[in-house]
């Protein structure tokens, strides 16, 4: 486990260091939600306008590469994922606002 850790953690450092993403801070990532629509995260928004530092979600809360973390809403109402933030508190929270991350209604 713990080298497995390890592992993941020398495959995140080669992304930071490779030109893999277009911009600095990552790209867009899509998360595919079938039955709920498609998720789009903007490292632009959370890095650039919002002035997050990427200690704030690398690698606590993501040491996967594009994704692939495969969190549920259950999960993220306990804090797993985008709930580390969006909890209502930090940010708008995840146990209402569907539409405000997933792609259509
Ligand atoms: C608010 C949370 C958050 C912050 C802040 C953040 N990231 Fe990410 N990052 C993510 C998420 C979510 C993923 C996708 C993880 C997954 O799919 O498991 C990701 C994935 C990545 C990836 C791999 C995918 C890609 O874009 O090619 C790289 C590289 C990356 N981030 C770099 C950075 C860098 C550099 C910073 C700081 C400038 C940063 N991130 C700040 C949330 C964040
Ligand atoms: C490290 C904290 C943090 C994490 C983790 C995080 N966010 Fe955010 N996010 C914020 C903050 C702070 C805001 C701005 C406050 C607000 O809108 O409530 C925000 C705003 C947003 C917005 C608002 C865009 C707009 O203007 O309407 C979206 C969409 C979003 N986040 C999606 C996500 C998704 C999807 C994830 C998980 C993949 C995620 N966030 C993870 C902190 C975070
Ligand atoms: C802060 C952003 C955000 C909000 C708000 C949000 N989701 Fe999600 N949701 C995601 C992300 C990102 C994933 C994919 C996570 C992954 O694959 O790691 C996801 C995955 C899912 C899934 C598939 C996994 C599962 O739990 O079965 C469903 C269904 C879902 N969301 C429904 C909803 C509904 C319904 C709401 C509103 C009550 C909602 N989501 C609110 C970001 C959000």
């Amino acid at each position: 486990m713990k080298q497995l850790a390890i592992g993941i953690g020398i495959i995140v450092l080669l992304l930071f260091a490779s030109s893999a993403w277009s911009k600095m801070g990552g790209s867009d990532i899509n998360f595919e939600v079938p039955d709920r629509g498609d998720v789009i995260y903007s490292h632009d928004l959370h890095v650039e306008e919002l002035g997050l530092g990427c200690t704030n979600c690398h690698y606590q809360i993501y040491s996967t590469a594009k994704g692939v973390s495969n969190v549920t809403m259950v999960e993220m109402q306990k804090g797993g994922s985008c709930g580390a933030c969006h909890d209502g508190t930090n940010a708008f929270d995840v146990v209402a606002n569907c539409s405000r991350c997933h792609d259509g209604s």
